[in-house]
């Protein structure tokens, strides 16, 4: 699949139905061995629905992208306007909310050319800073991220379920 081609654009209504089954299905699988049936259960049922994915894919403060390759979603990333956690120094901090690749476009070099939508994205919003959570378990994630030019900067708690976990907060400039 070396010369598999995707393209990278904002998705719009009609997206909604795919990205809420991909959101889910590649959340179930990056993180299901490790978290409890009913943890993740509950998790999917408070973030990945049709009607909160359409409310996001039409809020102004939310960037919603997509790569598409053959019809197919690929990837997506979120990118929305808010704060920092307290404790990191800002000036005008974006967050990169969700950044997910499917599994067989992994390694492949889509990551890459998502993150640097992503920054387009961050930058027309005027950001100069992009930050984001990580698991601190989830290593690939984080060694990505650093590649990207991020340091984490300190930590915060993302509840999956009832289970509270640590997540790194990484922060990189935007020039
Ligand atoms: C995180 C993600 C977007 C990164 O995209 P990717 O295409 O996998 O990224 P890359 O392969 O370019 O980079 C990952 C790096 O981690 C390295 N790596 C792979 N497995 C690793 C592991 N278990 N521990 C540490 N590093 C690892 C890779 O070797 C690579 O580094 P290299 O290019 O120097 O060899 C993608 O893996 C993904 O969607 N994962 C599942 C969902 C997820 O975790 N999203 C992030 C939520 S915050």
């Amino acid at each position: 699949m070396s010369d598999a081609i995707f393209e990278i654009r904002r998705a719009t209504e009609a997206d909604v139905t795919a990205l809420t089954d991909f959101g889910a299905r590649t959340f179930r699988e990056s993180f299901g061995k490790d978290n409890t049936a009913e943890d993740m259960e509950k998790h999917l049922n408070s973030a990945w629905r049709q009607d909160l994915q359409r409310a996001e894919v039409l809020d102004p403060s939310i960037d919603t992208l997509i790569a598409v390759s053959n019809g197919t979603l690929a990837g997506f990333a979120m990118v929305r306007e808010q704060h920092a956690p307290p404790g990191v120094a800002t000036l005008q901090p974006v967050e990169l909310w969700r950044f997910y690749v499917d599994k067989p476009w992994q390694g492949r070099g889509l990551a890459q050319a998502l993150m640097t939508a992503v920054e387009a994205s961050a930058r027309t919003r005027g950001g100069r800073e992009l930050w984001l959570g990580v698991w601190e378990r989830n290593e690939r994630a984080q060694a990505f991220y650093r590649k990207c030019g991020f340091e984490k900067v300190g930590t915060q708690i993302f509840v999956v379920g009832s289970d509270p976990q640590t997540d790194h907060v990484m922060l990189r400039k935007l020039a």
